[in-house]
């Protein structure tokens, strides 16, 4: 009935038009703003990035110093914030505790809620970008009974988020060159990726006309979800539970049989077809990071292994199944000692930086719309109502 089409899972329904990232999934290309993201990865840095994506073209030097000025004096937490965090409970997940905390920005910064100013949509931008790692950290050292730490300044982004989660006042903390680098680029290569079910959702909030921390706060509880950001943790579980190289095949042979329920994490994507470009950037920086850093990691032998076997196998070949972004990441965030509940987080933090891109744009866009999608309805005709003594 009605004059719609079923389009389960949207996999053939643009639902907006954006000028941010371009994806071909057949040809395994991702641009951000046109620019390919081998590109970025080489020669940019997260908040350059971030910039890029926001903004739509690269900073001039100025142009970024401004930048960067106002992110870095934004990073500063209400300390209201604190009696907040503080009720949750001492064990809950830090994506539980960022979904709130996000979702009562709003309640702390309503000075820059005035969406019909641009001025203030970029104030409001700026404020999540600046201030989502100050809270994921706090997030994390509350979970772990730690002291909050306030940003350091004088580091430059990347660097001040593991500053915040990780130092402790005895031991200064001293961040390789690589860990550093290799933090930065998985925020590059997870900082925009189209119309995602976070950033669908981002902008099916903000059409409504809600502030932006709502619309943020309903990305990160997409986000969390393991067929979308929580597969990077999803991932390591997984090859900690396989084990060992001899426990690939059965672990396979699971994932081919559907009654199992079981998926192999970290593979396959709904765009990707042929490879997930940033799959082949990570699975590069994997060897580099655990290489310099001397880390001989027996997952990372699980992982090339299924990744071996997987590439090999009929099934997978059939479906275009590859590995995607977060079939090697989480192994680098180990090596960086980043705990496992905090992977989907890091996602978080990156994919802020698209997220707000995307509601910027969608708040400029003349034709923004409530999104408001039909439904096929396979439920009772129509009937009469009868009375409970009648049932
Ligand atoms: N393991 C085993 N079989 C799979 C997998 C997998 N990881 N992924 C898809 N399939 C099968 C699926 O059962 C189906 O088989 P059939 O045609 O016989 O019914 C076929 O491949 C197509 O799968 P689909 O579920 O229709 O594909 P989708 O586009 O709806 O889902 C996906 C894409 C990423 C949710 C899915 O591949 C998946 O669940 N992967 C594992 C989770 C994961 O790694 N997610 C991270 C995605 S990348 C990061 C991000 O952007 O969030």
């Amino acid at each position: 009935t009605g004059c719609f089409t079923y389009d389960n899972g949207f996999t053939a329904t643009a639902s907006c038009r954006s000028a941010i990232t371009y994806i071909d999934g057949d040809a395994g290309v991702l641009l951000y703003r046109g620019y390919p993201i081998e590109q970025l990865a080489q020669n940019s840095s997260f908040l350059e990035v971030a910039y890029l994506l926001m903004n739509g073209e690269l900073p001039n030097a100025a142009e970024f110093d401004s930048f960067e000025h106002e992110v870095t004096h934004h990073t500063m937490m209400h300390e209201a914030f604190r009696t907040f965090l503080y009720g949750f409970r001492h064990d809950a997940h830090p994506m539980a505790m960022l979904v709130g905390m996000l979702g009562s920005m709003a309640s702390f910064y309503h000075n820059d809620l005035d969406l019909e100013d641009p001025v203030q949509r970029r104030l409001a931008a700026i404020r999540l970008i600046a201030k989502v790692p100050t809270i994921a950290a706090a997030c994390h050292r509350y979970s772990i009974g730690w002291p909050i730490r306030y940003p350091k300044n004088n580091l430059e982004y990347t660097t001040r988020f593991l500053h915040m989660m990780k130092e402790v006042p005895s031991e200064p903390l001293e961040l390789s060159p690589v860990a550093a680098k290799a933090m930065d680029l998985l925020f590059i290569l997870h900082a925009d990726h189209e119309q995602n079910a976070s950033t669908s959702t981002v902008r099916m909030v903000g059409s409504t006309g809600a502030n932006p921390y709502a619309c943020l706060a309903a990305g990160v509880a997409a986000l969390w979800g393991p067929a979308h950001g929580g597969a990077n943790e999803a991932v390591l579980k997984m090859l900690a539970e396989i084990g060992r190289p001899e426990n690939v095949k059965s672990a396979v042979d699971k994932a081919k049989d559907k009654e199992s329920g079981f998926r192999l994490m970290g593979f396959g994507h709904r765009v990707y077809k042929n490879y997930d470009p940033r799959a082949a950037l990570v699975r590069k920086m994997t060897h580099d990071v655990l290489g310099s850093l001397g880390i001989n990691d027996p997952l990372l032998d699980v992982a090339m292994k299924l990744e071996e076997a997987a590439l090999k196998d009929d099934y997978f070949v059939s479906r275009k199944l590859y590995p995607n972004v977060d079939f090697y990441s989480g192994i680098i965030y180990k090596a960086l000692g980043i705990p496992v509940e905090m992977f989907t987080v890091m996602f978080a933090i990156a994919r802020t930086a698209g997220w707000v891109a995307h509601w910027l744009e969608q708040q400029d866009d003349p034709e923004n719309k409530i999104g408001r999608p039909r439904q096929i309805y396979t439920g009772a005709p129509t009937r009469d109502y009868v009375g409970i003594d009648r049932r």
